[in-house]
């Protein structure tokens, strides 16, 4: 078995992953698909931190009913990553998986999970906890993307896994130009000269700014996140 190259890892995953093939909402076999994949990297020993999107069900109640502004949206989606990150806590802890974690918010709601304090985050990471962060950064204004980027610095990751429905960077959209390549490595400077979109600039810059690699790689493909810590090219690693 090959050595391991990154040994605490923060895995964005977007509430879209959560849908599968529904519309709308969190399908069991994707939640059950998620956990096996992050049991086995809990199994070799790697540290799990995970941001959770809230697209899944926000976007859902936006289609349905328009007219909020801007923070009140913002907020809705916020509580939708917690309800999110109820349900893969239960998923990683079901009696197949078994999976120890913690679910904090960034919104305190003592009721339903912990307040977000870095140290103690940090040491459920050293006990091989899963710690899953919900409620974004708690602030509007803000993506899950740039909640990612905040606490994988706080957590001082070695990388972050960026989960998506296609296999890395491209040059230009593949579905639309067929001359489109993709890159296996591309540095930050690149991204954005480039304008591609990996993640909103805030989110990109925090990471750029203290030399956190991003690599973003398929998230459907189940063997992707353990070939990824082992270090083999998965994907499109951003860094440099
Ligand atoms: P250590 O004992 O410090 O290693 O961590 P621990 O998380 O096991 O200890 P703690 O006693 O803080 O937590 C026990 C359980 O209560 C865990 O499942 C926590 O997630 C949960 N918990 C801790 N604080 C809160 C809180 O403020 N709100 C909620 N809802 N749950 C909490």
């Amino acid at each position: 078995m090959s050595a391991i190259k990154y040994k605490r890892i923060l895995l964005k995953l977007s509430g879209e992953s959560l849908m599968g093939k529904q519309q709308y909402g969190i399908d069991p076999d994707m939640l059950r698909h998620y956990a096996e994949q992050i049991k086995e990297l809990v199994d070799d020993g790697i540290e799990v931190a995970i941001v959770i999107g809230g697209g899944n069900i926000y976007r859902g109640m936006q289609a349905a009913s328009t007219g909020f502004d801007r923070v009140q949206g913002d907020y809705m989606g916020m509580l939708a990553t917690v309800i999110n990150g109820l349900a893969l806590q239960s998923a990683l802890e079901d009696d197949n998986i078994q999976v120890k974690t913690r679910l904090v918010t960034a919104i305190d709601m003592k009721k339903i999970a912990e307040p977000y304090i870095r140290r103690k985050a940090m040491r459920h990471l050293e006990k091989g906890r899963v710690v899953i962060f919900s409620a974004g950064t708690g602030s509007p204004y803000f993506t899950t993307d740039s909640a990612a980027a905040l606490r994988a610095n706080e957590m001082e990751v070695d990388v972050i896994l960026k989960g998506t429905r296609v296999d890395g960077v491209y040059s230009a959209d593949p579905l639309k130009d067929p001359t489109a390549t993709k890159f296996d490595t591309i540095s930050f400077a690149r991204v954005i000269s480039l304008q591609l979109g990996v993640m909103d600039m805030t989110a990109f810059t925090m990471c750029q700014q203290n030399n956190v690699p991003i690599i973003v790689f398929d998230i459907n493909d189940p063997t992707n996140l353990r070939r990824i810590v082992r270090g083999e090219r998965v994907g499109t690693l951003v860094e440099g």
